[in-house]
């Protein structure tokens, strides 16, 4: 029996692990939830799980909710409770669901706690990959991916050797508007871009997969996790889904992993790793496929996927600035305040202005993240 906290539990990723761990009831406990704001959704999640720990981070929505639920359950709130919930004893295990920079303090305790990881926010690597990475060596604590992409990669690598890995296909779906003319992208609506081809997600990285950010996003990650550097990633655009990403070795040999596009695949494999548990879910049938298609992004069209590229080359606080005024920009885009092509032009204007810090320490991560969102805040106002 593993015993899981699911930070995020409320989000897409969450509900999805909820979903693979209610088919599971002897493997797993669920012995954490936590929300920013869904206290509704905590709520019947807590009825039916019966977690020991739950945290929420917005302090109103935690005042509401704490009123509510058993005094057995131990509550905790604000972006601090969520650090000291992870460090419970009774925690092994904890899946990384929280969307955005706001993962990247409470990874890095439960790192510092010895809990193994299933990490599916991408945002924390982003910013500090090396030092979460480095904390992971030191605590000899393994962090398992969940993204469907590095998910593929992992698998794909298992028991082979690391100097023999030429090349990684990344695979992008290409999201919704792949075949739209550039002049299109000016008059992008919200709805538009909410209405992912392939995949249900959040708001957030749905927004990133129609911007391809989401896959520069990834290339960082990629790098993190198997220590690559960026010339060794290639994006490829991949509308079907079920390759979910490839690894070239140094005698010719490419390796796929080929799946449902669906995130339960992934996090199942995450949480019963290293066992392959049986369960409901369909393999591709490739008699019904009509075809695997493949072709190489347009960074024209998509500037945010130049902007990672950059970003990846140039690491130190880079990386971190991007993901700030990249966030900045969605979350405005998202509440009708800028256009759909205004959001990489945003964060290439805060990544021109920034000074980068080479070898970051978590303080100056911090700082260049503050700064960055400030920055992108200022850039909005002058496209007004
Ligand atoms: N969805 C996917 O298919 C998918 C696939 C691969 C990777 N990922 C990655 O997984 C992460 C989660 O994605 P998602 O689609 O599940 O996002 P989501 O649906 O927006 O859910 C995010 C979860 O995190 C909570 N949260 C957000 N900001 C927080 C903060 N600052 N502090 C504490 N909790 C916070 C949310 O609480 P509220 O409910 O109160 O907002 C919610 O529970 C992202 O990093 C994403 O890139 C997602």
């Amino acid at each position: 029996m593993k015993n899981i906290a699911i930070l995020g539990s409320t989000g897409s990723i969450g509900e999805s692990a909820l979903k693979v761990i209610r088919e599971f009831p002897r493997e797993f406990r669920v012995v954490a939830l936590s929300t920013n704001a869904n206290c509704a959704k905590l709520y019947d999640q807590v009825r039916e799980f019966k977690p020991l720990f739950v945290g929420v981070s917005d302090l109103t929505a935690a005042a509401k909710l704490r009123k509510k639920v058993s005094r057995n359950i131990r509550f905790f709130d604000g972006a601090e409770g969520l650090s000291a919930l992870v460090s419970q004893k009774k925690i092994d295990h904890v899946l990384m669901a929280i969307s955005g920079a706001g993962a990247l303090l409470p990874l890095i305790e439960a790192i510092k706690y010895k809990k193994q990881i299933a990490l599916a926010n991408k945002e924390a690597l982003v910013m500090a990959g090396p030092l979460v990475m480095a904390a992971a060596a030191r605590n000899k604590v393994k962090i398992l991916p969940v993204d469907s992409e590095e998910s593929a990669i992992w698998q794909c690598l298992e028991g082979e050797n690391k100097r023999s890995l030429k090349k990684i296909y990344l695979t992008a779906s290409g999201g919704p508007f792949k075949d739209k003319p550039k002049q299109y992208f000016r008059n992008i609506s919200i709805k538009e871009v909410l209405n992912h081809p392939r995949w249900k997600m959040g708001r957030k990285i749905t927004v990133d997969s129609a911007t391809l950010m989401n896959k520069g996003l990834e290339l960082l990650e990629t790098m993190h996790l198997f220590g690559v550097s960026s010339g060794m990633v290639e994006i490829i655009i991949h509308p079907e889904a079920i390759v979910h990403s490839m690894v070239e070795f140094n005698d010719g040999v490419v390796m796929a992993q080929l799946s449902q596009p669906d995130m339960r695949i992934p996090i199942q494999y995450a949480l019963t790793y290293p066992e392959r548990l049986k369960n409901r879910l369909q393999a591709p049938d490739f008699a019904k496929l009509n075809s695997l298609t493949f072709e190489t992004p347009d960074l024209k069209k998509f500037p945010s996927l130049g902007l990672a590229y950059a970003a990846a080359r140039e690491l130190g606080t880079m990386p971190a600035v991007m993901n700030a005024a990249n966030e900045v920009a969605v979350e405005e885009f998202l509440s009708g305040g800028i256009r759909f092509n205004d959001i990489p032009e945003v964060t290439a204007k805060v990544m021109r202005r920034h000074r980068v810090k080479r070898s970051p320490d978590l303080s100056a991560i911090l700082c260049a993240d503050h700064c960055a969102r400030t920055d992108a805040r200022k850039a909005i106002e002058d496209l007004n």
